[in-house]
């Protein structure tokens, strides 16, 4: 199962929000069909969001009529900006863009400047998909055989594109033959690790529970999970993280409870330009998606809900960042700063 593949001149895709009742697959040709994918989460997770809006670009450029570097610029900058504004939250996304960007800066005509724009968003995708296989393998080192690890949201080869951050971390301890057992939170509203985590971990045989997230602090003051391990969406040079609603009361949970609690994250997921998470944009998104279910209503009409779809938890709830390039403990700041000063 491929979650993104480039076919030369349009991209295929899982539709995620099919799964887990069937693997349907969308064949993108233009960027504006890419950026709705990711508004309607139908592509979704930090590093494939960042991979697609790279493919996104790139098939924007392949269209592009202008003969002028200059107007052709022009007119990347506005796909550009088109496909920034999908979503606020992940790092990857920006990231992506402005490394596309430096791309099409090259002193290069028109026809070369787009199959570079296409060569670098194939680079992207093999990079992210080599960084989250180089992390998973170096973060299975901290799960313990036998332990049992709680997981949030969906963190897997369908939201990176690639391996996985704290899926992947997870397959990666199963693969190296440990006995794990995983509690898997549902992850309202959108059910991400009903629907999506629970499917991919069936898929690799990894035994797992599925919980409702209110049942996070009973079974961790039963003292039954011995690690809490969440992805990222965007992480502040001092630490702080970015990541799916429900985050930071795992976080403060774990604290409390004397567990570790892990991030994990492709560098790209890093902020170089954020000394904190007090500064990282949090997407508020649609009410109708707390008040009803896959298009259903469970609550009255016409009343007030809020729909935060990300929330921060600020760096000294977190034990360790796994990045590709090593693990990272306090002082993160330094940490940080060191490795993406080597990377
Ligand atoms: O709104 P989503 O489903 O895109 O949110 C995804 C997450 O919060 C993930 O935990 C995150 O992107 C990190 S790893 C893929």
């Amino acid at each position: 199962m491929k979650a993104m593949e480039w076919l030369g001149d349009r991209l295929k895709v899982l539709d995620q929000t099919k799964i887990p009742k069937k693997e349907a697959y969308l064949e993108l040709s233009r960027y504006q069909d890419i950026a709705s994918a990711i508004v309607g989460l139908k592509i979704r997770g930090a590093p494939a969001i960042g991979v697609a809006v790279g493919y996104g670009l790139a098939l924007g450029a392949l269209k592009i009529k202008a003969e002028t570097q200059d107007d052709f610029r022009h007119e990347l900058k506005a796909i550009s900006h088109a496909l920034a504004a999908t979503r606020p939250t992940a790092r990857n996304l920006p990231q992506a863009l402005e490394r596309m960007e430096k791309v099409a800066e090259k002193d290069e005509d028109v026809e070369q400047l787009k199959q570079a724009l296409v060569a670098e968003a194939v680079k992207i995708h093999s990079e992210e998909a080599e960084a989250t296989l180089k992390l998973s393998q170096l973060g299975a080192a901290l799960i313990k055989d036998g332990s049992t690890v709680l997981t949030h949201c969906n963190t897997g080869a369908l939201a990176t594109a690639g391996y996985g951050t704290a899926l992947g971390v997870i397959r990666q301890a199963h693969e190296q033959g440990k006995k794990l057992k995983v509690l898997a939170t549902e992850t309202r509203p959108l059910l991400q690790g009903a629907r999506i985590t629970a499917w991919e971990l069936k898929e690799a045989k990894i035994p797992f529970t599925l919980i409702t997230d209110s049942m996070a602090g009973y079974f961790i003051s039963q003292g039954d999970i011995d690690c809490v391990i969440v992805g990222a969406d965007r992480i502040a040079l001092n630490g702080d993280t970015a990541n799916k609603i429900g985050t930071y009361t795992l976080a403060v949970l774990a604290k409390e409870h004397g567990i570790p609690f892990y991030v994990a994250a492709p560098l790209t997921t890093i902020d170089p330009a954020l000394a904190s998470g007090a500064e990282i944009p949090i997407e508020q998104r649609s009410p109708d998606e707390v008040t009803h279910i896959q298009g259903v209503a469970i609550a009255p009409a016409g009343i007030e809900a809020a729909n935060p779809a990300f929330d921060v938890t600020p760096h000294p709830l977190i034990t360790a960042i796994i990045t590709e390039s090593g693990i990272i403990r306090e002082p993160f700041g330094d940490g940080i700063k060191k490795i993406l000063g080597s990377g």
